[in-house]
């Protein structure tokens, strides 16, 4: 059966708490109850678990841009085949708020899809082989249904970034895993910034997506 995440924000708790699953007098009171008042419980304590794990400046973040917005819906109905996404453009333009946007459209269908979003500086720092579990963290990254990977590129390159950059992105692209990727990397300026592999797999694997105008961060 497929159930739709709903909101967060469409339950609040009557108690003041902000929300039910966040409330014990909501909790106490589901554990009693039966029928329509658990499961209205156990969707908040689904949607609070599915918004928790977004980074707090985007957990609000809605995808507006069409394209994008028609790829997420198409991975919520059926992400087999679907393209991945690569949302390319200067600094600020809102390429990780349409990212995540996507992501809570195209994994909150509920069919129990495993996403992953990862900074990819974050990521080279993980993988280093003195990190705490590397082989685990690439796993994890490889493994997701939905994977994003921010800021492609944003890492300083080295042949050793390079080849675990490929690594993650060849295991995906033989699966045939669906990734979003965001990068200031200028289309012309993958393979010289990535390496001609990867590069070469990105243009095969994903829709591009210009964002483009002025950075937001400064307008505000
Ligand atoms: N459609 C939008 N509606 C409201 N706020 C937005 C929107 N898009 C972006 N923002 C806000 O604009 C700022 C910049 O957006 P974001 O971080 O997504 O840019 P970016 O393109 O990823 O930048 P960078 O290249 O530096 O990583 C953020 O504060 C974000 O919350
Ligand atoms: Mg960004």
């Amino acid at each position: 059966m497929t159930q739709t995440i709903t909101a967060i924000d469409s339950f609040e708790c009557p108690h003041g708490s902000g929300h039910m699953a966040r409330c014990s007098t909501c909790a106490a009171d589901a554990k009693c109850a039966g029928g329509d008042a658990r499961k209205r419980w156990l969707n908040a304590r689904a949607a609070l678990s599915f918004a928790e794990r977004f980074p707090r400046r985007y957990r609000d973040a809605h995808a507006d841009h069409p394209t994008i917005v028609t790829w997420a819906e198409a991975y919520a109905a059926d992400p087999v085949d679907l393209k991945s996404l690569l949302l390319v453009g200067p600094v600020g333009t809102g390429k990780t708020h349409q990212a995540y946007g996507a992501i809570r459209k195209a994994a909150a269908c509920g069919r129990g899809i495993t996403w992953q979003a990862v900074d990819f500086a974050d990521f080279c720092a993980e993988l280093r082989p003195s990190g705490k579990d590397p082989e685990g963290s690439l796993a994890r990254y490889r493994d997701a249904d939905l994977l994003l990977v921010d800021d492609l590129g944003a890492a300083k390159s080295s042949e050793w970034v390079e080849e675990t950059t490929y690594r993650l992105i060849n295991a995906r692209y033989k699966d045939m895993r669906t990734t979003i990727f965001t990068t200031n990397l200028a289309p012309d300026r993958l393979a010289s910034g990535l390496g001609d592999r990867i590069a070469s797999r990105l243009v095969e694997t994903c829709d591009l997506v210009p964002l483009l105008g002025s950075d937001r961060r400064r307008q505000a």
